[in-house]
Protein backbone atom coordinates (compact mmCIF):
# COMPACT_ATOMS: atom_id res chain seq x y z
CA UNK A 1 0.00 0.00 0.00
CA UNK A 2 1.34 3.21 -0.73
CA UNK A 3 0.74 6.09 1.80
CA UNK A 4 3.31 8.51 0.79
CA UNK A 5 0.84 11.10 -0.61
CA UNK A 6 -2.08 10.82 1.71
CA UNK A 7 -1.91 8.77 4.93
CA UNK A 8 -4.72 8.01 8.24
CA UNK A 9 -3.22 11.90 9.36
CA UNK A 10 -4.10 13.23 5.93
CA UNK A 11 -7.64 12.10 6.38
CA UNK A 12 -7.67 12.89 10.06
CA UNK A 13 -6.59 16.35 9.19
CA UNK A 14 -9.64 16.78 6.73
CA UNK A 15 -12.01 15.71 9.01
CA UNK A 16 -11.18 18.09 11.45
CA UNK A 17 -11.21 20.83 8.67
CA UNK A 18 -13.85 20.27 6.53
CA UNK A 19 -16.42 17.11 8.38
CA UNK A 20 -16.74 17.84 12.13
CA UNK A 21 -18.55 20.07 13.63
CA UNK A 22 -15.94 22.11 15.70
CA UNK A 23 -16.36 21.87 19.10
CA UNK A 24 -17.30 25.69 20.32
CA UNK A 25 -20.35 25.55 17.78
CA UNK A 26 -21.39 22.01 18.84
CA UNK A 27 -21.42 23.52 22.64
CA UNK A 28 -23.52 25.98 21.41
CA UNK A 29 -26.31 24.37 20.17
CA UNK A 30 -26.34 22.30 23.31
CA UNK A 31 -26.49 25.40 25.57
CA UNK A 32 -29.36 26.63 22.91
CA UNK A 33 -31.29 23.48 23.47
CA UNK A 34 -30.40 23.46 27.47
CA UNK A 35 -32.16 26.86 27.87
CA UNK A 36 -35.27 25.71 26.01
CA UNK A 37 -35.53 22.26 28.06
CA UNK A 38 -34.80 24.35 31.58
CA UNK A 39 -37.95 26.97 30.39
CA UNK A 40 -39.99 23.84 29.62
CA UNK A 41 -39.17 22.25 33.31
CA UNK A 42 -40.02 25.99 34.76
CA UNK A 43 -43.47 25.87 32.70
CA UNK A 44 -43.78 22.33 34.27
CA UNK A 45 -42.81 23.19 37.23
CA UNK A 46 -45.23 25.48 37.28
CA UNK A 47 -48.40 23.50 35.61
CA UNK A 48 -48.35 19.85 36.46
CA UNK A 49 -50.46 18.44 34.42
CA UNK A 50 -49.24 20.24 31.59
CA UNK A 51 -49.07 17.58 28.00
CA UNK A 52 -45.45 18.30 27.16
CA UNK A 53 -43.19 16.51 29.47
CA UNK A 54 -40.07 16.29 28.24
CA UNK A 55 -37.46 17.69 25.69
CA UNK A 56 -33.96 16.04 25.19
CA UNK A 57 -31.29 16.75 22.10
CA UNK A 58 -31.71 13.20 19.86
CA UNK A 59 -29.82 13.26 16.96
CA UNK A 60 -25.92 13.53 15.87
CA UNK A 61 -25.24 16.36 18.50
CA UNK A 62 -26.43 13.99 20.98
CA UNK A 63 -24.54 11.32 19.89
CA UNK A 64 -21.38 13.73 18.95
CA UNK A 65 -21.65 12.63 15.46
CA UNK A 66 -22.48 15.81 13.68
CA UNK A 67 -21.33 17.53 10.57
CA UNK A 68 -20.12 20.59 10.56
CA UNK A 69 -23.18 21.10 7.50
CA UNK A 70 -25.14 20.30 10.71
CA UNK A 71 -28.80 22.57 9.30
CA UNK A 72 -30.70 22.05 12.45
CA UNK A 73 -30.88 20.31 15.88
CA UNK A 74 -32.84 17.77 16.49
CA UNK A 75 -34.81 17.72 19.28
CA UNK A 76 -37.05 15.16 20.67
CA UNK A 77 -40.61 15.92 22.62
CA UNK A 78 -42.16 13.67 25.02
CA UNK A 79 -45.76 14.38 24.46
CA UNK A 80 -48.24 12.69 27.21
CA UNK A 81 -50.42 10.43 25.08
CA UNK A 82 -53.77 10.86 27.46
CA UNK A 83 -54.97 13.18 25.31
CA UNK A 84 -52.97 14.03 22.43
CA UNK A 85 -54.76 13.53 18.75
CA UNK A 86 -53.54 10.34 16.90
CA UNK A 87 -53.80 12.45 13.83
CA UNK A 88 -50.15 13.56 12.92
CA UNK A 89 -51.20 17.11 11.44
CA UNK A 90 -53.86 17.66 14.10
CA UNK A 91 -50.81 16.17 16.86
CA UNK A 92 -48.26 18.77 15.47
CA UNK A 93 -50.92 21.86 15.51
CA UNK A 94 -51.83 20.67 18.81
CA UNK A 95 -47.71 20.54 19.88
CA UNK A 96 -47.03 23.92 18.41
CA UNK A 97 -50.04 25.49 20.45
CA UNK A 98 -48.14 24.34 23.65
CA UNK A 99 -44.54 24.70 22.39
CA UNK A 100 -45.89 28.65 22.15
CA UNK A 101 -47.23 28.35 26.03
CA UNK A 102 -44.21 26.77 27.29
CA UNK A 103 -42.11 29.68 25.31
CA UNK A 104 -43.81 33.08 25.52
CA UNK A 105 -41.02 35.41 24.39
CA UNK A 106 -41.35 33.56 21.03
CA UNK A 107 -43.27 34.77 18.69
CA UNK A 108 -46.52 32.58 17.40
CA UNK A 109 -44.59 32.54 13.90
CA UNK A 110 -41.39 30.69 15.27
CA UNK A 111 -43.33 27.81 15.94
CA UNK A 112 -43.91 26.46 12.56
CA UNK A 113 -45.80 22.96 12.32
CA UNK A 114 -43.72 21.12 9.02
CA UNK A 115 -45.13 17.68 7.63
CA UNK A 116 -43.83 15.48 10.48
CA UNK A 117 -42.05 17.42 13.22
CA UNK A 118 -42.33 21.24 14.29
CA UNK A 119 -39.47 23.73 13.88
CA UNK A 120 -38.74 26.64 16.03
CA UNK A 121 -36.63 29.46 14.57
CA UNK A 122 -34.22 31.86 16.29
CA UNK A 123 -33.94 34.91 14.59
CA UNK A 124 -30.21 36.41 14.25
CA UNK A 125 -28.43 33.66 16.63
CA UNK A 126 -28.38 29.96 16.47
CA UNK A 127 -29.98 26.99 14.30
CA UNK A 128 -33.51 25.96 14.03
CA UNK A 129 -34.44 23.66 15.92
CA UNK A 130 -36.39 20.35 15.13
CA UNK A 131 -39.04 19.34 17.41
CA UNK A 132 -39.75 15.68 17.03
CA UNK A 133 -42.79 14.59 18.82
CA UNK A 134 -43.10 11.43 20.86
CA UNK A 135 -45.71 10.19 22.60
CA UNK A 136 -44.78 9.00 26.00
CA UNK A 137 -46.79 6.94 28.42
CA UNK A 138 -44.59 6.98 31.49
CA UNK A 139 -42.34 4.50 30.70
CA UNK A 140 -39.42 4.35 32.55
CA UNK A 141 -36.89 4.06 30.35
CA UNK A 142 -38.17 6.78 27.93
CA UNK A 143 -39.74 4.47 25.39
CA UNK A 144 -42.24 6.34 23.17
CA UNK A 145 -43.87 6.55 19.84
CA UNK A 146 -41.70 8.24 17.78
CA UNK A 147 -43.27 9.90 14.95
CA UNK A 148 -41.00 8.48 11.70
CA UNK A 149 -39.38 11.53 10.06
CA UNK A 150 -39.77 9.35 7.01
CA UNK A 151 -43.14 8.59 6.68
CA UNK A 152 -44.99 9.75 9.83
CA UNK A 153 -45.94 6.35 11.10
CA UNK A 154 -45.16 5.66 14.65
CA UNK A 155 -41.88 3.58 15.95
CA UNK A 156 -41.61 2.51 19.42
CA UNK A 157 -38.21 2.87 20.39
CA UNK A 158 -36.36 5.23 23.23
CA UNK A 159 -34.27 7.78 22.25
CA UNK A 160 -32.03 7.76 25.59
CA UNK A 161 -31.12 3.73 24.93
CA UNK A 162 -29.89 4.91 21.40
CA UNK A 163 -27.46 7.16 22.70
CA UNK A 164 -26.61 4.92 25.38
CA UNK A 165 -25.73 2.59 22.73
CA UNK A 166 -23.68 4.40 20.72
CA UNK A 167 -21.75 5.98 24.02
CA UNK A 168 -20.83 2.64 24.89
CA UNK A 169 -19.06 1.55 21.36
CA UNK A 170 -17.55 5.45 21.50
CA UNK A 171 -15.76 4.00 24.70
CA UNK A 172 -14.57 1.43 23.18
CA UNK A 173 -12.54 3.45 20.67
CA UNK A 174 -12.56 6.57 21.69
CA UNK A 175 -12.48 9.16 18.88
CA UNK A 176 -12.26 6.80 16.02
CA UNK A 177 -15.62 5.69 15.93
CA UNK A 178 -17.26 8.66 15.55
CA UNK A 179 -14.51 10.24 13.22
CA UNK A 180 -15.44 6.74 11.33
CA UNK A 181 -18.98 7.58 11.48
CA UNK A 182 -18.59 11.26 10.66
CA UNK A 183 -16.90 10.72 7.78
CA UNK A 184 -18.90 7.90 6.46
CA UNK A 185 -21.88 10.21 7.28
CA UNK A 186 -20.23 12.33 4.71
CA UNK A 187 -18.99 10.75 1.85
CA UNK A 188 -23.30 9.61 2.14
CA UNK A 189 -24.21 12.55 2.29
CA UNK A 190 -22.31 14.03 -1.11
CA UNK A 191 -23.80 11.44 -2.84
CA UNK A 192 -27.41 12.41 -1.69
CA UNK A 193 -26.61 16.28 -2.52
CA UNK A 194 -25.44 15.14 -5.71
CA UNK A 195 -28.60 12.02 -6.66
CA UNK A 196 -31.82 13.32 -4.59
CA UNK A 197 -32.40 9.75 -5.36
CA UNK A 198 -29.70 8.26 -3.34
CA UNK A 199 -31.04 7.05 0.03
CA UNK A 200 -28.73 6.16 3.40
CA UNK A 201 -30.03 7.23 6.93
CA UNK A 202 -27.25 8.34 9.18
CA UNK A 203 -28.56 6.61 11.91
CA UNK A 204 -28.70 2.93 9.28
CA UNK A 205 -24.56 4.16 8.50
CA UNK A 206 -24.46 4.25 12.55
CA UNK A 207 -25.44 0.59 13.17
CA UNK A 208 -23.95 -0.75 9.99
CA UNK A 209 -20.59 1.09 12.13
CA UNK A 210 -21.35 -0.45 15.11
CA UNK A 211 -22.11 -4.07 13.83
CA UNK A 212 -18.33 -3.99 12.69
CA UNK A 213 -16.95 -2.50 15.70
CA UNK A 214 -19.04 -5.48 17.69
CA UNK A 215 -16.92 -7.88 15.00
CA UNK A 216 -13.67 -6.83 16.31
CA UNK A 217 -13.06 -3.94 13.54
CA UNK A 218 -9.94 -1.47 14.18
CA UNK A 219 -11.20 2.15 13.22
CA UNK A 220 -7.82 3.77 14.14
CA UNK A 221 -6.67 3.92 10.89
CA UNK A 222 -9.15 5.67 8.52
CA UNK A 223 -8.32 4.61 4.88
CA UNK A 224 -8.47 0.85 6.62
CA UNK A 225 -11.42 1.66 8.30
CA UNK A 226 -13.40 3.38 5.22
CA UNK A 227 -12.17 0.53 3.42
CA UNK A 228 -13.71 -2.37 6.33
CA UNK A 229 -16.91 -0.17 5.68
CA UNK A 230 -17.48 -0.33 1.92
CA UNK A 231 -15.98 -3.91 1.28
CA UNK A 232 -18.75 -5.06 4.23
CA UNK A 233 -21.81 -3.12 2.53
CA UNK A 234 -20.45 -4.83 -1.16
CA UNK A 235 -19.93 -7.98 0.49
CA UNK A 236 -23.29 -8.16 2.20
CA UNK A 237 -24.85 -6.88 -0.74
CA UNK A 238 -26.72 -4.74 2.66
CA UNK A 239 -28.88 -7.30 2.84
CA UNK A 240 -27.16 -9.34 5.89
CA UNK A 241 -29.90 -9.22 9.08
CA UNK A 242 -27.82 -6.93 11.66
CA UNK A 243 -29.09 -7.91 14.92
CA UNK A 244 -27.64 -6.30 18.41
CA UNK A 245 -28.06 -7.86 21.82
CA UNK A 246 -27.45 -5.17 24.40
CA UNK A 247 -31.06 -4.78 25.03
CA UNK A 248 -32.64 -8.38 23.90
CA UNK A 249 -31.78 -11.39 22.78
CA UNK A 250 -31.20 -12.32 19.02
CA UNK A 251 -33.75 -15.29 19.38
CA UNK A 252 -36.30 -12.55 20.26
CA UNK A 253 -36.13 -10.87 16.44
CA UNK A 254 -38.64 -12.08 14.13
CA UNK A 255 -38.42 -12.75 10.49
CA UNK A 256 -38.60 -9.27 8.56
CA UNK A 257 -39.37 -9.11 4.34
CA UNK A 258 -37.74 -5.60 3.35
CA UNK A 259 -34.33 -6.05 1.68
CA UNK A 260 -32.56 -4.13 3.97
CA UNK A 261 -32.74 -5.65 7.56
CA UNK A 262 -31.01 -3.06 10.00
CA UNK A 263 -33.37 -4.17 13.52
CA UNK A 264 -33.38 -1.18 16.23
CA UNK A 265 -31.24 -1.82 19.01
CA UNK A 266 -33.84 -1.20 21.12
CA UNK A 267 -36.57 -2.64 20.08
CA UNK A 268 -36.64 -6.31 18.50
CA UNK A 269 -39.27 -5.51 15.93
CA UNK A 270 -38.56 -2.43 14.43
CA UNK A 271 -36.39 -2.56 11.67
CA UNK A 272 -34.70 0.56 11.07
CA UNK A 273 -34.15 0.40 7.14
CA UNK A 274 -37.91 -0.78 6.62
CA UNK A 275 -38.88 1.99 4.02
CA UNK A 276 -35.57 0.84 1.67
CA UNK A 277 -36.55 -0.73 -1.76
CA UNK A 278 -34.14 -3.18 -3.18
CA UNK A 279 -33.60 -0.55 -5.72
CA UNK A 280 -32.18 1.87 -3.09
CA UNK A 281 -30.11 -1.31 -1.59
CA UNK A 282 -28.99 -2.13 -4.60
CA UNK A 283 -27.57 2.37 -5.51
CA UNK A 284 -26.17 2.08 -1.71
CA UNK A 285 -24.35 -0.94 -2.53
CA UNK A 286 -22.68 0.90 -6.11
CA UNK A 287 -21.66 3.34 -4.32
CA UNK A 288 -19.61 1.61 -1.75
CA UNK A 289 -18.22 -0.44 -4.69
CA UNK A 290 -16.99 3.00 -6.21
CA UNK A 291 -15.55 4.04 -3.03
CA UNK A 292 -13.93 0.84 -2.55
CA UNK A 293 -13.14 0.90 -6.03
CA UNK A 294 -11.23 5.06 -5.37
CA UNK A 295 -9.60 3.69 -1.94
CA UNK A 296 -7.88 1.32 -3.82
CA UNK A 297 -6.90 3.24 -6.42
CA UNK A 298 -5.41 6.11 -4.06
CA UNK A 299 -3.75 3.87 -2.10
CA UNK A 300 -1.95 2.26 -5.27
CA UNK A 301 -1.26 5.64 -6.78
CA UNK A 302 1.77 6.91 -7.63
CA UNK A 303 1.37 9.98 -7.75
CA UNK A 304 0.21 13.07 -5.78
CA UNK A 305 -2.25 14.49 -7.87
CA UNK A 306 -3.99 11.05 -8.77
CA UNK A 307 -3.87 10.10 -4.86
CA UNK A 308 -5.93 12.83 -4.38
CA UNK A 309 -8.23 12.66 -7.51
CA UNK A 310 -9.33 9.35 -6.32
CA UNK A 311 -9.80 10.38 -2.61
CA UNK A 312 -12.04 13.06 -4.33
CA UNK A 313 -14.50 10.75 -5.89
CA UNK A 314 -14.92 9.26 -2.26
CA UNK A 315 -15.22 12.99 -0.35
CA UNK A 316 -15.26 15.54 -3.32
CA UNK A 317 -13.03 18.41 -4.20
CA UNK A 318 -13.09 19.72 -0.96
CA UNK A 319 -10.27 16.88 -0.49
CA UNK A 320 -6.97 18.28 -0.51
CA UNK A 321 -3.82 17.84 1.09
N1 LIG B 1 -36.22 4.16 11.91
C1 LIG B 1 -35.89 4.55 13.14
N2 LIG B 1 -36.21 3.78 14.19
C2 LIG B 1 -35.89 4.17 15.46
N3 LIG B 1 -35.26 5.32 15.76
C3 LIG B 1 -34.91 6.11 14.76
C4 LIG B 1 -35.19 5.77 13.40
N4 LIG B 1 -34.74 6.77 12.61
C5 LIG B 1 -34.18 7.67 13.43
N5 LIG B 1 -34.27 7.29 14.72
C6 LIG B 1 -33.79 8.02 15.91
O1 LIG B 1 -33.55 9.36 15.52
C7 LIG B 1 -32.19 9.72 15.74
C8 LIG B 1 -31.68 10.64 14.65
O2 LIG B 1 -31.79 10.04 13.36
P1 LIG B 1 -30.66 10.04 12.27
O3 LIG B 1 -29.60 9.09 12.67
O4 LIG B 1 -31.28 9.72 10.97
O5 LIG B 1 -30.13 11.49 12.24
P2 LIG B 1 -28.86 12.18 12.90
O6 LIG B 1 -28.09 11.23 13.80
O7 LIG B 1 -29.33 13.43 13.54
O8 LIG B 1 -27.92 12.44 11.67
P3 LIG B 1 -27.82 13.71 10.70
O9 LIG B 1 -26.44 14.25 10.96
O10 LIG B 1 -27.96 13.10 9.35
O11 LIG B 1 -28.92 14.66 11.04
C9 LIG B 1 -31.45 8.38 15.80
O12 LIG B 1 -30.26 8.48 16.58
C10 LIG B 1 -32.48 7.49 16.45
O13 LIG B 1 -32.48 7.69 17.86
MG1 LIG C 1 -30.03 15.21 12.62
Amino acid sequence: MSRIHVDHKDIAKFADERVNLPKQKADEYRAQVRRLREKLETHLSENPTFSLRKMILSGSLAKGTALRSLNDIDVACYVSGSNAPQDISELLKYIAERLRRAFPNLTPDQVKPQTYSITISFKGSGLDVDIVPIIYNGDPQWYGNLVSQEDGSFLKTSIPLHIEFIRTRKKKQEKDFAQVIRLVKFWARRLKNENPDFRFKSFMIEMILSHLLDKGCDFSDYPEALQHFFTYIATSDVREKIIFEDFYKASTVGLFSEPIQIIDPVNEKNNVASLYSSAQADAIVAAALDAGDAIDAALSATTKEKTVYYWQKVFGTTFQV
